[in-house]
């Protein structure tokens, strides 16, 4: 997979780039990330990138002739590959979008600065807007990381363990069950008894049953859409008649 990334600060993605999970995509050939400085396409003497807006207001919003060229340097109009400008007003980036990205062989990100960038840049040279989450960031470069550390993870041979991105939180439609390693008890809390048995299909079984507990406790909401068999309901009833039963004994309380 090829990602380009267009930015006004290069220097950003040194560090996550040069680490861990990404630094082993570029290594083994998974991931090409070509970094390109949006500066470089500047005309004028000063190598002007942004000006203030038009109808007043505070900050700086970049213009579009500079970053319109860096976007028609890297991918020419009409190659069909996709030009995603990082955007708190864009589709939020979740575990489908990763998986969406992860299929593509190539994208373009474009990170926005100041007050952002020119309507008419989204008009004539982007195709999508990512939103890491509804906050607002400096810059899109952190957004641009998030999004490729996403998406290399789920890149063939990345990950060391090949079940491990599909047992993830939000892969499955639910949260992860938890996880415990050595030593047996930590501080009196022992590891549950099921996964010192070497039992697999019953480690397999109780960490579904801690998935669904998870995502009951923690994110409902998920629950509507995540597949489920009818053992999975069965056990999310108990869930339910046991969280009944504890609300009535409060109210008995007092
Ligand atoms: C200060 S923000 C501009 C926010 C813009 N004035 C608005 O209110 O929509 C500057 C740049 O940071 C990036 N950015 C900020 N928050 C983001 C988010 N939640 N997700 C993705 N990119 C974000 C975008 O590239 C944006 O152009």
């Amino acid at each position: 997979m090829r990602i380009d990334v267009l930015t006004l600060f290069p220097g950003m993605f040194a560090g996550p780039l040069g680490e861990s999970m990404l630094k082993r995509a570029q290594e083994m050939g998974a991931l090409t990330v070509a970094l390109h400085d949006i500066r470089n396409h500047a005309t004028d003497k000063h190598r002007t990138v942004d000006e203030p807006p038009y109808g007043g207001g505070g900050g700086m919003v970049m213009k579009p002739e500079p970053l319109v060229a860096a976007i028609e340097a890297v991918v020419p109009p009409g190659e069909g590959i996709p030009v995603i400008l990082l955007s708190p007003q864009g589709r939020v980036f979740d575990q489908a979008a990763a998986f969406e990205l992860a299929a593509l062989p190539r994208w373009v990100l474009v990170c926005g600065h100041y007050e952002g960038v020119d309507e008419r840049v989204r008009e004539t040279a982007i195709t999508d807007e990512l939103s890491i989450g509804d906050y607002v960031l400096t810059g899109g470069e952190l957004a641009a990381m998030v999004v490729i550390d996403a998406v290399a993870r789920l890149l063939p041979g990345v990950l060391g363990d090949p079940t491990g991105a599909t047992d993830d939180s939000h892969a499955t439609g639910l949260l992860e069950y938890p996880h415990y390693t050595r030593p047996p008890v930590f501080r009196g809390l022992a590891v549950p008894d099921v996964l010192l048995s070497g039992h697999e299909a019953n480690v397999n079984a109780w960490r579904r049953r801690e998935a669904l507990r998870r995502t009951w406790e923690r994110r409902p909401d998920m629950l509507l859409n995540a597949p489920l068999s009818e053992t999975d309901r069965e056990f999310l009833l108990e869930l339910a008649e046991e969280e009944i039963d504890r609300k009535r004994r409060q109210v008995r309380r007092g």
